[in-house]
């Protein structure tokens, strides 16, 4: 069985000034991940010649991808963020200020909820179809750094959660989720490399 391992980026700036969305870079405590990981990937992949880092094409995924030498790095748009649309940027507090129903449709429906001019949870599992098709297809271990929305997606495939749990799935920062595919079925392992 070959492993898949799962991991949000490092702790970017917008994690800390809690705005969602954006393309910033990672903090102090994210490049401490990054080199945690790295070491990490090292040791848990170092036979395994063929084994391949996707990231998204946000900087904060390649950023954490980058202390990790010796093995090829594929950016895949269909990795980025959830697309805030018109909320891109924005912390949860302004849009419940500033724009009350799109707050509560979402909190009604977050599955369902698209931003405007953004992306659903349900447009993020639909553009993942070719990623999952890829990640079946491989043979060799693949680290995935992408983000919450996008992780929580994947991971639900992986671990057969029913769609409407999707939303609402913990996906820590700094954390590792390690799946297995055997014959047996799927098992999954946790590391956590930060507090
Ligand atoms: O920036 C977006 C978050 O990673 C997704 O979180 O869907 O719970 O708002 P949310």
């Amino acid at each position: 069985p070959r492993p898949i391992l799962l991991t949000r980026h490092g702790e970017s700036q917008d994690n800390v000034r809690g705005r969602i969305g954006g393309d910033t870079a990672i903090s102090e405590a994210g490049q401490l991940y990054a080199k945690k990981l790295a070491n990490f990937v090292g040791k848990r992949l170092k036979s395994e010649r063929a084994a391949s880092i996707w990231t998204s094409t946000l900087q904060r995924t390649i950023l954490t991808a980058s202390p990790i030498v010796g093995f090829p790095k594929i950016q895949w748009r269909a990795l980025d963020e959830i697309n805030a649309g018109v909320c891109d940027g924005m912390t949860y507090e302004e849009i419940k200020k500033n724009m009350p129903e799109e707050y509560e449709s979402r909190k009604k429906d977050k599955l369902r909820y698209r931003y405007p001019r953004g992306e659903s949870y349900l447009d993020v599992i639909q553009r993942l179809e070719p990623v999952i098709i890829e990640l079946e297809r491989q043979r060799a271990p693949v680290v995935v750094i992408s983000h919450q929305a996008v992780l929580r997606a994947l991971y639900a495939y992986f671990a057969d959660r029913p769609l409407k749990e999707i939303p609402h799935i913990e996906v820590p920062l700094h954390t590792i989720i390690e799946i297995q595919m055997g014959v047996t079925g799927v098992q999954e392992k946790r590391y956590k490399l930060m507090d």
